[in-house]
């Protein structure tokens, strides 16, 4: 059995982050997204892994690399175009080999792994296993109708959803999906969508066998679901010093200082994450804080947020929260007159001032 790890697709929900970088790789808990679907699927005994890479392919491979540090062989699939997840799979035809395989959306992460729900489907050998969520907002995600327990209908973000049972992105198939893909035709949106190929399936009398997920899953596309992962993620974290702290420093709850991280003068409330050779001076961290490598908070308060690699913020009087500040971004207080808020930003960003 094989894993297909999704990682192209354009991230349009999280711009402007993703005009310069791949979605797959924002750092949850100082972790890309992606490897803790690499690690999901090596959990679940899978170490044959295709990745499937679109614009962002370099970026993706410089960070993956050949997947030795996951213990994994990752072959990675060039996707010319972004037309669907069904088209993803018909890419990846000549490496799935007619092998039975989980596909994995590289955005998704699903705590606890999903080991178990590999071995129920090697055991029941349906002809595809699909995950599902109970979701408050089903109209953003495939849907799924069953009856008697079985899927009897499945449709790609409909506008008057016939359940609340969202599908998680994360499929089991064997070879038959391949055909089904062949035989769909692009949704309205110009894609050839995964969720149509499983319905051709259950039209055809193959076995489609649906499984609820009790425990936490989320799609990562968007600022909130981001914010909630990482809570997620740090809530699970030990407490880990690394790096140094002075003596006029306290650390509260759970906190990990990663290596080379210099604190001073600061309180760091946990549970947060402070990365490798990351300075924070004379500033406040607050509760489901993560801040990437290489960093400076300097004179500052953050909370709640997200903040990539370079990234510094130095002397801002009030507190940052809610916030996905991007990699090598500066928000700094100056004296310059007229007191006036200036501003470098990307296309897409939002700014919230009260
Ligand atoms: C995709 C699938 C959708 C599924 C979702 C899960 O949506 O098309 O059926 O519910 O992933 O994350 P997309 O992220 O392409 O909008």
């Amino acid at each position: 059995m094989k894993g297909l790890l999704l990682s192209g697709g354009r991230g349009t929900r999280l711009r402007p982050l993703t005009h310069t970088s791949a979605k797959q790789l924002v750092p949850v808990a100082n972790k890309p997204v992606l490897f803790y679907g690499i690690e999901a699927l090596r959990g679940a005994g899978l170490t044959d892994i295709g990745i499937i890479v679109g614009d962002t392919h370099e970026e993706i491979e410089a960070a993956c690399g050949d997947g030795s540090r996951f213990d994994v062989k990752l072959t990675y699939i060039r996707q010319a175009e972004p037309l669907g997840l069904a088209h993803a799979v018909l890419t990846a035809r000549e490496f799935l080999d007619n092998d039975e395989f989980v596909m994995y959306l590289g955005d998704n992460l699903i705590i606890n792994g999903i080991k178990e729900l590999v071995d129920q489907f090697r055991e029941e050998r349906p002809n595809s296993m699909v995950l599902l969520a109970r979701v408050p907002n089903p109209e953003q995600f495939g849907v799924a109708e069953l009856e008697d327990g079985k899927v009897v209908n499945l449709v790609e973000k409909p506008a008057e959803p016939k359940s609340d049972l969202a599908l998680v992105g994360v499929y089991m198939f064997d070879k038959n999906i391949l055909q089904a893909a062949d035989s769909i035709k692009p949704s309205p949106r110009g894609e050839l969508e995964i969720t149509d190929a499983i319905q051709w399936l259950v039209d055809n009398d193959f076995r489609v066998n649906p499984h609820i997920v009790s425990g936490w899953w989320k799609d990562t596309g968007k600022l909130e679901d981001m914010l909630e992962a990482n809570r997620m993620i740090l809530a699970t974290l030990e407490a880990k010093t690394h790096g140094s702290i002075d003596e006029g420093t306290r650390l509260e709850d759970r906190v990990v200082i990663e290596e080379g991280a210099v604190i001073t003068n600061s309180t760091i409330r946990g549970p947060a994450i402070i990365g490798r050779n990351t300075r924070i001076e004379d500033s406040y961290v607050g509760p489901f804080t993560s801040i990437y490598h290489d960093c400076h908070v300097r004179s500052s308060e953050v909370e709640h947020s997200i903040i990539l690699e370079e990234s510094r913020i130095l002397d801002v009087g009030r507190r940052i929260e809610d916030s996905l500040i991007g990699k090598n971004v500066t928000i700094s207080r100056t004296q310059i007159r007229p007191k006036a808020l200036r501003f470098m930003l990307g296309d897409n960003s939002a700014v919230g001032i009260t």
